[in-house]
């Protein structure tokens, strides 16, 4: 089943609606193409210098899930869940700017010449960024791809749940993930038991400053 988003009032709905959801229907699989359409629309999520440093482990492997399981503190819905991805960043992902710049060359959006350059800017400065900064930046667009991930499977009536709340070093170990790689978070993604509670937000006023901040 895949609903397309056909105005902008639904939009809005699944931004409303979309509830992190922490009960799961264990016996409901979603299918390996759908899960590649909601990654596919993830993935057009907006990164810096558009060097893409998401990667995404779907885990769908029951036993694998099992695993997972005391990884993240015992959180069931990893193992309910049809599907648990974990979103983890590439510090080193300016070793990929000339290949996106050569698709983007392929697509017709850049000259060769222009996009060499801008592939040679991108490794150039980030290749000089201390860690520190290249794991900030890793972060900020893991939590990109990581919403729109959450609205695209929401867009399609799925629920998610978003978990910081696991073991890093575990993860590493459970998956061999060396240094190069930041752990972002886990995403249960599958159909929702019970609906997730609603949240409050703090008031627009108390969030927002207009033309200044002080504090
Ligand atoms: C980075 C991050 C980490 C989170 N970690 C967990 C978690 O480990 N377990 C959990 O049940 N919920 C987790 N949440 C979900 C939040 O509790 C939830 O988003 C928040 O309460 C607002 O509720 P809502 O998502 O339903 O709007 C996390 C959310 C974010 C953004």
């Amino acid at each position: 089943m895949t609903a397309e988003l056909k105005t902008e009032v639904e939009f809005s709905k699944v931004i409303r609606e979309r509830h992190s959801v922490r009960k799961y229907d264990p016996s409901w699989k979603i299918s390996d193409e759908e899960i590649k359409e909601i990654l596919g629309e993830a993935i057009l999520a907006p990164s810096s210098s558009n060097l893409q440093p998401w990667r995404f482990i779907v885990i769908t492997d029951q036993e694998l899930k099992q695993q997972l399981l005391p990884i993240a503190y015992n959180q069931q819905q990893v193992v309910d869940a049809s599907v648990t991805i974990a979103v983890i960043g590439d510090i080193e992902a300016y070793r990929n700017a000339e290949k996106i710049y050569e698709y983007a060359e392929a697509a017709g959006y850049v000259t060769a010449e222009i996009g060499a350059a801008m592939a040679k800017r991108s490794k150039d400065g980030y290749s000089a960024m201390p860690v520190q900064k290249l794991k900030e930046i890793a972060l900020v667009d893991g939590g990109l791809v990581s919403m729109q991930l959450m609205l695209a499977a929401k867009a399609r009536g799925y629920d998610t749940v978003p978990m910081g709340g696991f073991i890093p070093d575990k993860l590493r170990e459970l998956f061999s993930i060396s240094e190069r790689y930041e752990p972002v978070m886990l995403i249960s993604l599958g159909k929702a038991a019970a609906e997730g509670r609603s949240t409050a937000r703090l008031p627009l006023e108390e969030v927002t400053r207009w033309n200044g901040f002080e504090g």
